[in-house]
């Protein structure tokens, strides 16, 4: 079996497992362990608990791997994979019992930086639904058995598009800008609250496009390799700091035209 191909078998094997844990914590009642960032930005026990899973799962079968996790940070390996990781991806949502929420892993090579890597394989795992979206380098990207393909849209017009807010309060007149651009353009707007799933959506046609500035990369590795085998675009420049960035996911043919809406001549870092 190719390495892509064993990477995505053992994403989706641990994702499966640490999404059961995550559900059997939301059953038995979630507590905000703590708040980071910003009050939007919160971290639950589960949270904790289910990156540690995953860490010493992927510790156990590849013992020279590199790491990065929202919760535990980086650990740089011997081997050329690392691991990206979001345990609960859609935190907001998992505490307060919506079910969008989603664990994120993704395998990549090159440097641990979303700009110079290259994403081998990903799972994005949402345990409510029991959904499984994965995707290897070169092997496509599926649902479950089915594989994907991003909807061939056009433009904006005629598009259902998802958005998201970072946590950093002082990109917020910019995005509730770029809100104010798009949406009397577009079919309709979303904002379902977890970055992977926005992807996983545009992969599945779901959704014909998602943009939104100030993803790190755990909310976005394992998302953007299923759109780019399901045949989409994934765009991102950097917005000057490390690890922030703006990201649209859609098909080629509504790149430019989402690109535009969404960013315009407006200065992407504002
Ligand atoms: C967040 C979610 C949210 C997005 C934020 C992310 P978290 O991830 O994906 O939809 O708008 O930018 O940080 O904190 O729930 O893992």
């Amino acid at each position: 079996m190719p390495l892509e191909e064993d990477l995505r078998a053992l994403a989706m094997d641990i994702a499966r497992e640490a999404g059961g844990l995550a559900l059997r914590r939301r059953r038995e009642g979630v507590a905000i362990a703590a708040t980071k960032s910003a009050v939007a930005d919160i971290v639950t026990e589960a949270d904790r608990e289910v990156e540690a899973l995953i860490r010493d799962r992927l510790k156990a079968e590849r013992p020279g791997d590199g790491f990065l996790g929202e919760e535990t940070g980086a650990d740089r390996g011997s081997t050329a994979v690392t691991w990206v990781v979001d345990p609960i991806d859609g935190t907001v949502n998992y505490a307060y019992g919506i079910p969008a929420w989603a664990v994120s892993i993704a395998a990549v090579t090159g440097e641990p930086d979303a700009r110079l890597w290259r994403a081998e394989a990903a799972a994005v795992y949402a345990p409510p639904i029991d959904e499984m979206f994965s995707a290897s380098r070169g092997g496509g990207a599926w649902l479950g058995e089915s594989p994907l393909s991003v909807n061939a849209e056009r433009g904006v017009a005629g598009a259902l598009l998802a958005t998201g807010f970072g946590y950093d309060p002082a990109t917020h007149a910019g995005d509730l800008k770029r809100v104010a651009r798009v949406m009397p353009l577009a079919r309709d707007l979303r904002r379902i609250g977890a970055a992977s799933l926005d992807l996983a959506y545009v992969a599945a046609g779901r959704l014909d496009g998602y943009f939104e500035r100030g993803l790190n990369p755990w909310d976005h590795a394992a998302g953007a390799l299923l759109v780019t085998e399901a045949g989409g675009r994934v765009g991102g420049a950097p917005a000057g700091r490390p690890g922030v960035e703006m990201t649209i996911a859609c098909a080629d043919s509504l790149y430019d035209d989402l690109s535009f809406a969404a960013f315009g001549d407006h200065d992407p870092n504002a």
